[in-house]
């Protein structure tokens, strides 16, 4: 399927690792001019950077914490210099910082919350002021698209990471909100919900044996995920092919969220 993406231009946050580096690549391989933005790890973003544009795709880096307001309006400001316009927001940039609930700290709380919840909320408000601006042009159907990376977190409790549910949980409802809100100027607003994707942010989950074994009674189609089984929904989401897409999750899983323990039990 031809995405026909060639030209847009896309911010895709916390992409120096991980599921957002895995989406920079495939966006750019897909003709996308690419942000690569990055909150400390400038080697990372710069490696991501070489390796998109020794393929002859374009990119920046840009730093920037999602978490503080001016960061994120400097961000899209040098999208817009560097490249003209903005046609596709990944909202990605996300961590953990796990805890039993009763000794997690007020600042465990505050700092998920406010890059994983509120980061989203400012990178994709910015987004849509330049979409709104920008109108319907040559590129696409859509004025611009939105991508927010949530996970099944947003519907699967998760004890010992009650902060990283519970911003998951608000961010499929601002996903949705925004969605309503911004269907009439043809935005289109989705999320990814992916489960168990390997990559740094879970490696306890996968580093030993044991641990992915314990992992893989919980994956259905009894695989881990790598960062290209999210990369190539998020390409087909921000194109054409997804037009008449907004409002939705998509779960990139394996199953996770069919509750496998159900199996035979219940
Ligand atoms: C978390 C991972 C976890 C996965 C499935 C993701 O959102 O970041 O640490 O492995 O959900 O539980």
């Amino acid at each position: 399927m031809d995405l026909n993406l060639s030209g847009q231009v896309a911010i895709i946050t916390g992409s120096s690792s991980g599921i957002g580096r895995a989406c920079a690549i495939a966006l750019a391989r897909e003709g996308v001019k690419v942000i690569i933005n990055y909150h400390s790890d400038a080697e990372g973003a710069e490696a991501v950077r070489q390796e998109i544009t020794q393929r002859g795709g374009e990119a920046i880096s840009v730093k920037a914490d999602v978490s503080k307001e001016e960061d994120v309006e400097d961000l899209v400001e040098s999208c817009v210099q560097a490249y003209g316009h903005l046609d596709i927001m990944v909202a990605n940039a996300g961590l953990q910082a796990d805890a039993a609930f009763t000794e997690m700290t007020l600042e465990q709380w505050n700092k998920v919350i406010n890059v994983n919840l509120t980061g989203q909320f400012l990178c994709c408000r910015a987004a849509a002021r330049i979409f709104r601006k920008q109108g319907v042009h040559k590129h696409g159907r859509a004025a611009g698209k939105i991508v927010c990376m949530s996970s099944v977190h947003d519907e699967i409790a998760w004890a010992g990471h009650v902060n990283y549910a519970t911003a998951k949980g608000g961010v499929k409802m601002l996903m949705e909100s925004m969605a309503q809100e911004l269907a009439q100027d043809k935005i289109r607003v989705n999320a990814i919900a992916p489960g168990a994707i390997k990559t740094d942010i879970n490696k306890d989950a996968w580093e030993d044996e044991e641990s992915l074994e314990k992992l893989l009674t919980l994956i259905p189609y009894g695989r881990i995920g790598q960062g290209e089984d999210v990369a190539k929904v998020c390409a087909f989401l921000v194109s054409d092919a997804a037009d008449y897409i907004t409002g939705a999750t998509l779960y990139v899983d394996g199953g996770m969220m069919l509750y496998p323990g159900f199996r035979d039990n219940g």
